[in-house]
């Protein structure tokens, strides 16, 4: 369980924002396989939502099955970010987060996101502002948070000091990325610094992100920092899974990495031919569609046995029809005899670095 204001989480652990990757199919999909707390949508900009944007507009999407959803924000000083804020209260959001960390030139030269690491008095102002008129908006019941990197640079540790000035203003709680924004995603997360933060704030929760590829690593994050809710990025893309097996682990008096059992080959395909149905459901053109399934592709087949000749037919396939058709057909193939993916895959090992995403997952901002 995690408090964050008004609200209360049945899960520490949170799915992270990726922009062109975590849209209402994933994190639905997220959902069903258990343990998420909270999943937000991509960073959202604050003018394109008030122009009515429609790809924007469809970013922000949510419903019932998708509850409790975060929508967070990106902007700066002089964009309509309380405005926006508003909108988003009214259109189903739980919480408003607010993009401190986005490193892309796009953004970060001139929109916000890791830019309000450079000004933190400014930015400590905007987030006052945004918060009062939440709180207006929503008589308290929705909070607002911020999702940081450690600061721009190493010569910047700016984190510990917004945060505990943020918390002064109202933000409920902090989400930390333990890199610099010029790192952007090489390199390794310094949890350490994420547990500077933690020490930093009074009161507000800290949710501590970067580099969680096992269900164990949750438990070295909350252990090393003492951080007190855990957010998942591209582990969640490869094994959407993650978050139940952590929670299950988090619940252990002991945790074992040993006794969780990873879904089989079966599953996994189950799971997959389930993502296609979302994707179909929610009345995403076939044409995005199959651009959204090539992607998911590259990151599950990562963790199927043979997962390359699957890649392989997602790749070529024409219609979603066609990408079911060959999931059902490698699911019978694997049913027949390849051996399923062994439950050592699981262990605590350190954590590996995930594959890094490329910046033109951003190019629809
Ligand atoms: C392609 C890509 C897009 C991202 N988009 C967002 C975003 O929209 N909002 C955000 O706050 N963070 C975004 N992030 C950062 C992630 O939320 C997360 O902080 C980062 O990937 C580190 O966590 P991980 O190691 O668990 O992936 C993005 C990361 C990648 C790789």
């Amino acid at each position: 369980m995690l408090r964050i204001g008004p609200l209360t989480l049945k899960t520490p652990l949170l799915l992270a924002p990726i922009a062109g990757h975590c849209d209402l199919p994933f994190r639905l999909l997220c959902r069903e396989q258990g343990g998420v707390g909270l999943a937000s949508t991509d960073l959202l900009n604050s003018r394109a939502i008030l122009n009515g944007s429609a790809k924007t507009l469809e970013l922000a999407a949510t419903c019932p099955a998708d509850d409790p959803c975060g929508m967070q924000l990106y902007g700066n000083g002089d964009d309509p970010l309380p405005e926006a804020a508003c909108w988003a209260v009214d259109h189903g959001a739980r919480l408003i987060d607010i993009n401190m960390g986005c490193p892309v030139d796009k953004v970060a030269k001139k929109h916000g996101g890791s830019l309000l690491l450079r000004d933190c008095s400014a930015t400590t102002n905007l987030a006052e502002r945004i918060v009062k008129a939440v709180e207006r908006h929503s008589g308290g019941r929705v909070p607002v948070t911020a999702k940081m990197r450690l600061g721009w640079d190493a010569e910047h540790f700016v984190a510990p000091r917004l945060a505990r000035d943020l918390e002064s203003v109202g933000i409920q709680a902090v989400t930390v990325h333990g890199r610099w924004t010029v790192q952007f995603f090489s390199g390794k997360a310094d949890w350490a610094r994420i547990g500077e933060v933690v020490s930093a704030v009074r009161n507000i929760p800290v949710i501590g992100n970067g580099d969680i590829t096992e269900p164990m690593h949750v438990i070295s994050l909350l252990r090393e920092t003492g951080c007190h809710g855990v957010m998942i990025g591209r582990g969640a893309l490869r094994t959407p899974w993650i978050f139940r097996l952590a929670w299950e682990l988090l619940q252990m008096p002991t945790p074992d990495p040993a006794l969780l059992r990873e879904p089989s080959v079966t599953d996994k395909v189950s799971m997959i031919h389930r993502h296609l149905e979302l994707l179909r459901s929610h009345n995403y053109s076939e044409r995005h569609a199959l651009h959204m399934m090539k992607l998911r592709m590259a990151w599950y087949g990562k963790s199927i046995p043979n997962g390359k000749l699957l890649r392989e037919s997602f790749r070529i396939a024409m219609s979603l029809r066609e990408m079911a058709d060959a999931l059902s057909a490698f699911g019978r193939t694997s049913a027949a005899g390849i051996r399923e993916t062994s439950p050592s895959t699981i262990g605590g090992a350190p954590p590996e670095r995930p594959t890094t995403l490329t910046g033109t997952c951003l190019s629809f901002l």
